[in-house]
């Protein structure tokens, strides 16, 4: 062959081998979990085919399976009573909270899992929001003042690493400011930076039981899918008022969101495969559409666009198939 082939280096898994560019490790995932307090409300999510709401003892498992995996870290998701969702959500900083719990659940089996949170309202708002809304408008300051509470009640729950997912304006430094003047200084947080308003969302409010809720929708606090400038700055902002690390959501129809990210500003950068891709992946596979090997291959992408970490759930599956 000529100059220019590329084949040559193709022709045996060892070439092949010494030539990758991109790796994939269990390392390199988080696994989102949902956690019920509902009874009877564990088992498999419709719309999220292979992803079950757990108990507590489900979390304690699971986190049991992601240390022998090399998973480093978890992320909890509450499904939480809909009786005690309020308009002012104050069951989000109760320290006895089906995610506060989770977290602690967790810690006692597994104290040396990374545990990640979420921050955001919705899942103990009666209308489904992030924040709080009054007159039909998402509140920013009277949220922000909301997520610092729940904040430190994760952060003395044991919670590693908080993850805001609620784009309100000033959350970051608000946040950061909390931990640091409580004694929390240690305490992580993963902002989900640019977070568009997307339809993929949509297994994920099934899953948590938000879809029947949601008034309206996220438009004017998550950001316009059309708009890369624009999420470009909200990850600057994110980093400057004190986020560690920084996100993209979603994943798969934003990789070039990802790798901007990743050049423009160095930072760790994490990528999350929401529900609707996972449910879209797996549809196929269980339709016999698309073989499972694109599993591997979609979390690939995230790694070959910059990122140091994704959000999957697929996970577990994952770290199995790698070791
Ligand atoms: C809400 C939140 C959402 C997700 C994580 N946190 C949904 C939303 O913004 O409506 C989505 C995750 C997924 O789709 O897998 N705070």
């Amino acid at each position: 062959r000529h100059h220019g082939a590329q084949r040559r280096l193709r022709r045996t898994p060892a070439l092949r081998a010494m030539v990758t560019e991109t790796t994939l490790t269990p390392a390199n995932l988080i696994w989102p979990i949902f956690v019920t307090e509902i009874a009877g409300g564990e088992g498999e999510i419709p719309s999220m085919p292979g992803v079950e709401r757990l108990t507590l003892d489900g979390a304690k498992r699971a986190a049991e399976t992601a240390m022998r995996l090399g998973i480093p870290a978890i992320c909890i998701f509450p499904h939480s009573d809909p009786d005690l969702k309020t308009e002012s959500c104050e069951r989000a900083w109760d320290p006895e909270n089906i995610g506060n719990r989770a977290i602690r659940a967790i810690k006692q089996v597994a104290p040396e899992l990374a545990v990640m949170t979420d921050i955001a309202l919705d899942p103990y708002n009666a209308n489904g929001h992030d924040g709080l809304v009054r007159d039909g408008v998402i509140l920013n300051d009277e949220t922000v003042e909301a997520l610092g509470r729940m904040a430190l009640v994760q952060a003395e729950a044991g919670a590693d690493i908080l993850g805001p997912s609620d784009m309100m304006d000033g959350r970051i430094g608000a946040l950061r400011g909390r931990l640091e003047e409580s004694g929390h200084k240690d305490v992580a947080i993963l902002s989900y930076a640019a977070k568009f308003a997307s339809g993929f969302y949509g297994p994920f409010r099934d899953a948590v039981g938000a879809s029947g809720r949601l008034v309206g929708d996220k438009k004017t606090y998550q950001v316009n899918p059309a708009n890369r400038e624009e999420a470009m700055r909200c990850v600057a902002r994110d980093l400057s008022e004190g986020a560690d690390m920084v996100m993209v959501k979603p994943g798969m129809p934003y990789l070039d969101i990802c790798r901007m990210v990743k050049d423009q500003f160095a930072a760790p950068t994490f990528a999350y495969q929401v529900s609707g891709e996972y449910a879209m992946i797996e549809g196929a596979i269980r339709n016999g559409w698309l073989a499972r090997e694109v599993v591997v291959e979609s979390l690939l992408a995230f790694r070959r666009a910059g990122c140091d970490g994704i959000l999957t759930y697929y996970a577990p599956q994952v770290a199995e198939r790698l070791a």
